[in-house]
Protein backbone atom coordinates (compact mmCIF):
# COMPACT_ATOMS: atom_id res chain seq x y z
CA UNK A 1 0.00 0.00 0.00
CA UNK A 2 1.10 3.36 -0.46
CA UNK A 3 -0.73 7.05 0.30
CA UNK A 4 -0.56 9.93 -2.54
CA UNK A 5 -1.16 13.32 -2.77
CA UNK A 6 -3.30 13.81 -5.93
CA UNK A 7 -1.70 13.99 -9.03
CA UNK A 8 -4.48 14.53 -11.52
CA UNK A 9 -8.32 15.01 -12.68
CA UNK A 10 -8.72 11.23 -12.59
CA UNK A 11 -7.81 11.54 -8.72
CA UNK A 12 -9.61 14.25 -7.68
CA UNK A 13 -13.05 12.42 -9.61
CA UNK A 14 -11.97 9.36 -7.87
CA UNK A 15 -12.22 11.36 -4.72
CA UNK A 16 -15.26 12.27 -5.47
CA UNK A 17 -16.85 9.16 -6.24
CA UNK A 18 -16.00 7.79 -3.06
CA UNK A 19 -17.68 10.39 -0.97
CA UNK A 20 -21.07 10.43 -3.29
CA UNK A 21 -21.19 6.90 -3.54
CA UNK A 22 -24.29 5.76 -1.06
CA UNK A 23 -22.67 2.68 -0.04
CA UNK A 24 -19.87 4.58 1.45
CA UNK A 25 -21.16 7.66 3.04
CA UNK A 26 -24.08 6.19 4.96
CA UNK A 27 -22.25 7.87 8.38
CA UNK A 28 -20.90 10.88 6.83
CA UNK A 29 -21.76 14.53 7.16
CA UNK A 30 -20.51 15.14 4.17
CA UNK A 31 -21.97 13.69 0.68
CA UNK A 32 -21.90 14.42 -3.03
CA UNK A 33 -19.07 16.25 -3.49
CA UNK A 34 -17.68 17.02 -7.14
CA UNK A 35 -14.08 16.23 -8.05
CA UNK A 36 -13.83 20.48 -8.08
CA UNK A 37 -14.99 20.82 -4.72
CA UNK A 38 -12.25 17.94 -3.80
CA UNK A 39 -9.49 20.36 -5.19
CA UNK A 40 -10.93 23.35 -3.74
CA UNK A 41 -10.96 21.65 -0.28
CA UNK A 42 -6.63 21.92 -0.57
CA UNK A 43 -6.56 25.34 -1.68
CA UNK A 44 -6.66 25.92 1.88
CA UNK A 45 -3.03 25.07 3.21
CA UNK A 46 -4.07 23.41 6.52
CA UNK A 47 -5.77 20.64 4.64
CA UNK A 48 -4.42 17.69 3.24
CA UNK A 49 -5.84 14.95 1.12
CA UNK A 50 -4.28 11.70 -0.13
CA UNK A 51 -5.19 8.74 -2.17
CA UNK A 52 -4.92 5.13 -1.24
CA UNK A 53 -3.33 2.86 -3.67
CA UNK A 54 -3.14 -1.14 -3.39
CA UNK A 55 -1.46 -2.86 -6.15
CA UNK A 56 -1.81 0.40 -8.46
CA UNK A 57 -5.46 0.29 -7.79
CA UNK A 58 -6.69 3.43 -5.78
CA UNK A 59 -9.07 2.16 -3.16
CA UNK A 60 -9.69 5.23 -0.95
CA UNK A 61 -8.70 8.34 0.92
CA UNK A 62 -7.41 10.08 3.75
CA UNK A 63 -8.33 13.67 4.93
CA UNK A 64 -6.08 15.65 6.98
CA UNK A 65 -6.69 18.89 8.69
CA UNK A 66 -4.14 20.48 11.16
CA UNK A 67 -6.49 23.07 12.99
CA UNK A 68 -6.14 25.98 14.95
CA UNK A 69 -5.38 24.01 18.36
CA UNK A 70 -1.56 23.25 18.68
CA UNK A 71 -0.28 20.95 16.96
CA UNK A 72 -4.01 19.27 16.52
CA UNK A 73 -5.07 17.00 13.33
CA UNK A 74 -8.40 16.24 12.13
CA UNK A 75 -8.82 13.03 10.05
CA UNK A 76 -11.48 11.62 7.55
CA UNK A 77 -11.15 7.92 6.00
CA UNK A 78 -13.04 6.28 3.28
CA UNK A 79 -12.17 3.15 1.72
CA UNK A 80 -14.16 2.11 -1.02
CA UNK A 81 -16.95 -0.55 -0.14
CA UNK A 82 -15.74 -3.21 -2.48
CA UNK A 83 -12.64 -2.99 -0.67
CA UNK A 84 -13.33 -3.00 2.71
CA UNK A 85 -12.69 -5.21 5.86
CA UNK A 86 -9.66 -6.18 4.18
CA UNK A 87 -7.16 -4.47 6.47
CA UNK A 88 -6.82 -1.62 4.16
CA UNK A 89 -8.38 1.18 6.45
CA UNK A 90 -6.24 0.12 9.75
CA UNK A 91 -3.02 -0.02 7.07
CA UNK A 92 -4.06 3.33 5.56
CA UNK A 93 -4.49 4.73 9.07
CA UNK A 94 -0.80 4.32 10.10
CA UNK A 95 0.43 5.70 7.66
CA UNK A 96 -1.57 8.91 7.86
CA UNK A 97 -0.33 8.51 11.22
CA UNK A 98 3.34 9.00 10.03
CA UNK A 99 2.36 11.88 7.02
CA UNK A 100 0.89 13.57 10.13
CA UNK A 101 4.02 13.42 12.39
CA UNK A 102 5.97 15.12 9.58
CA UNK A 103 3.40 17.90 9.46
CA UNK A 104 4.35 18.38 12.97
CA UNK A 105 1.18 17.06 14.05
CA UNK A 106 1.03 15.61 17.58
CA UNK A 107 -2.73 14.94 18.47
CA UNK A 108 -5.26 13.23 15.81
CA UNK A 109 -9.13 13.71 16.58
CA UNK A 110 -11.69 12.59 14.70
CA UNK A 111 -15.68 12.13 14.93
CA UNK A 112 -17.65 9.34 14.35
CA UNK A 113 -21.11 8.21 14.70
CA UNK A 114 -21.78 5.64 17.57
CA UNK A 115 -23.38 3.03 15.25
CA UNK A 116 -20.75 3.08 12.51
CA UNK A 117 -19.49 -0.15 14.86
CA UNK A 118 -16.79 -0.98 11.88
CA UNK A 119 -15.16 2.72 12.05
CA UNK A 120 -15.48 3.14 15.86
CA UNK A 121 -13.98 -0.72 16.22
CA UNK A 122 -11.07 0.34 13.87
CA UNK A 123 -10.28 3.60 15.94
CA UNK A 124 -10.55 1.51 19.41
CA UNK A 125 -8.06 -0.89 18.19
CA UNK A 126 -5.44 1.28 17.04
CA UNK A 127 -5.47 3.82 20.02
CA UNK A 128 -8.28 6.24 19.90
CA UNK A 129 -10.71 6.96 22.90
CA UNK A 130 -13.79 8.52 23.95
CA UNK A 131 -13.14 12.06 24.32
CA UNK A 132 -16.81 13.28 24.15
CA UNK A 133 -20.46 13.28 22.96
CA UNK A 134 -21.96 15.24 20.40
CA UNK A 135 -25.47 15.59 19.44
CA UNK A 136 -26.07 15.91 15.76
CA UNK A 137 -29.23 17.68 14.71
CA UNK A 138 -31.17 18.93 11.94
CA UNK A 139 -34.71 20.67 11.20
CA UNK A 140 -36.28 21.04 8.01
CA UNK A 141 -37.11 24.34 7.05
C1 LIG B 1 -14.40 2.61 8.44
C2 LIG B 1 -13.49 2.12 7.33
C3 LIG B 1 -12.51 3.22 6.96
C4 LIG B 1 -12.69 0.90 7.83
O1 LIG B 1 -11.84 0.45 6.80
P1 LIG B 1 -11.77 -1.10 6.43
O2 LIG B 1 -10.70 -1.27 5.41
O3 LIG B 1 -13.12 -1.57 6.07
O4 LIG B 1 -11.34 -1.74 7.82
P2 LIG B 1 -10.20 -2.83 8.08
O5 LIG B 1 -10.43 -4.01 7.20
O6 LIG B 1 -8.87 -2.20 8.04
O7 LIG B 1 -10.53 -3.27 9.56
C5 LIG B 1 -9.97 -2.58 10.66
C6 LIG B 1 -10.77 -2.89 11.91
O8 LIG B 1 -12.10 -2.43 11.76
C7 LIG B 1 -12.98 -3.33 12.43
N1 LIG B 1 -13.85 -3.97 11.47
C8 LIG B 1 -13.64 -4.21 10.15
N2 LIG B 1 -14.72 -4.78 9.58
C9 LIG B 1 -15.64 -4.90 10.56
C10 LIG B 1 -16.98 -5.40 10.61
N3 LIG B 1 -17.59 -5.88 9.53
N4 LIG B 1 -17.63 -5.34 11.80
C11 LIG B 1 -17.04 -4.84 12.91
N5 LIG B 1 -15.78 -4.34 12.92
C12 LIG B 1 -15.09 -4.38 11.77
C13 LIG B 1 -12.10 -4.36 13.11
O9 LIG B 1 -11.77 -3.92 14.41
C14 LIG B 1 -10.90 -4.36 12.21
O10 LIG B 1 -9.75 -4.79 12.82
P3 LIG B 1 -9.41 -6.38 12.85
O11 LIG B 1 -9.66 -6.91 11.48
O12 LIG B 1 -7.97 -6.41 13.25
O13 LIG B 1 -10.33 -6.96 13.87
C15 LIG B 1 -14.29 1.70 6.07
O14 LIG B 1 -15.15 0.66 6.40
C16 LIG B 1 -15.08 2.84 5.43
O15 LIG B 1 -14.54 3.55 4.62
N6 LIG B 1 -16.36 3.01 5.76
C17 LIG B 1 -17.22 4.02 5.13
C18 LIG B 1 -16.80 5.43 5.45
C19 LIG B 1 -16.69 5.65 6.92
O16 LIG B 1 -17.58 5.28 7.68
N7 LIG B 1 -15.59 6.30 7.34
C20 LIG B 1 -15.35 6.64 8.72
C21 LIG B 1 -16.13 7.81 9.12
S1 LIG B 1 -15.72 8.42 10.73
Amino acid sequence: MKIYKPKNLEDFKFIAKLWSETKNNKFMLTRMITAQDAKDRIKNKNNFTYIVEVDGKRVGNLNLRKTDENKVGRLGIIIDYKSQGKGYGKEAMGLLEEEAKKLGIKKLKLEVFVNNKVAVNLYKKIGFKETGWMIVMEKKI
